[in-house]
């Protein structure tokens, strides 16, 4: 296995998805072999399990929504992130583990330690070599400066406390895992943010 597992973390409406877009241009502009793809998803199982844990018309205790993003991953592991790593690629993830710890351990209250087990089996063999967190505040992201309102699905219309919690639950899995994960601060300039992103990965060895 040689190629190198990076994930994107934050809470809703920070920049993920456009920082994406700028970090997948950067890459096809250097001729760097990677593959983007997100969570929960991925896979055909794993997107199957996603429509499930987005419904909002379903009732889902918060101990079956973290063995569903738990089985979602290790799908998505199996059959997508572990053979593109196995070709050498560069495998960028938005959104991953660290989202579950935040938002099942402390959004849902589960806390860290049960969510840990829960996804020990999935992740054993395949932790991110480097997790990219942008942090900001979730109640005031760029999303909610916008004014947009664009929440829908079952996790993203929970409360105000709720996604408080997530952030606090970042902040926490910031200090558990210093060697991997890396926080950037985002600029209102886009470019400034992703040229912070880029600076991490070369940092961390990724690019
Ligand atoms: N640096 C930025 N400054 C201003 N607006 C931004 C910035 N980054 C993202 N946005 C806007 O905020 C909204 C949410 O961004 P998005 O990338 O979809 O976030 P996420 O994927 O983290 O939920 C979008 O409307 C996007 O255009
Ligand atoms: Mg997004």
């Amino acid at each position: 296995m040689n190629g190198k597992f990076v994930t994107l973390e934050g809470c809703e409406g920070v920049g993920k998805s456009t920082q994406l877009k700028y970090l997948k241009e950067y890459l096809e502009r250097e001729g760097v072999p990677a593959v983007f793809t997100r969570e929960p998803g991925g896979t055909p199982l794993a997107e199957r399990i996603r429509a499930v844990l987005l419904d909002d018309s379903l009732n889902i205790s918060p101990e079956a929504e973290a063995e569903l993003f738990a089985t979602a991953r290790r799908d998505h592991i199996d059959n997508f992130i572990l053979p593109a790593l196995n070709e050498g690629k560069l495998v960028v993830c938005d959104r991953y583990l660290d989202s579950s710890l935040a938002y099942q351990g402390f959004g849902r209250g589960l806390g860290l330690e049960t969510v840990l087990r829960i996804n020990a089996y999935a992740v054993g063999k395949c932790m991110p070599d480097l997790t990219v967190f942008i942090d900001m505040d979730p109640l005031k992201s760029f999303r909610k400066m916008s004014g947009k309102k664009i929440e829908h699905d079952r996790i993203e219309t929970e409360n105000a406390e709720f996604h408080a919690a997530c952030y606090r639950g970042f902040k926490e899995i910031e200090k558990l895992y210093p060697e991997r994960f890396r926080s950037v601060v985002p600029e209102q300039d886009k470019s400034s943010t992703h040229g912070k992103i880029i600076e991490a990965l070369k940092k961390g060895g990724v690019l």
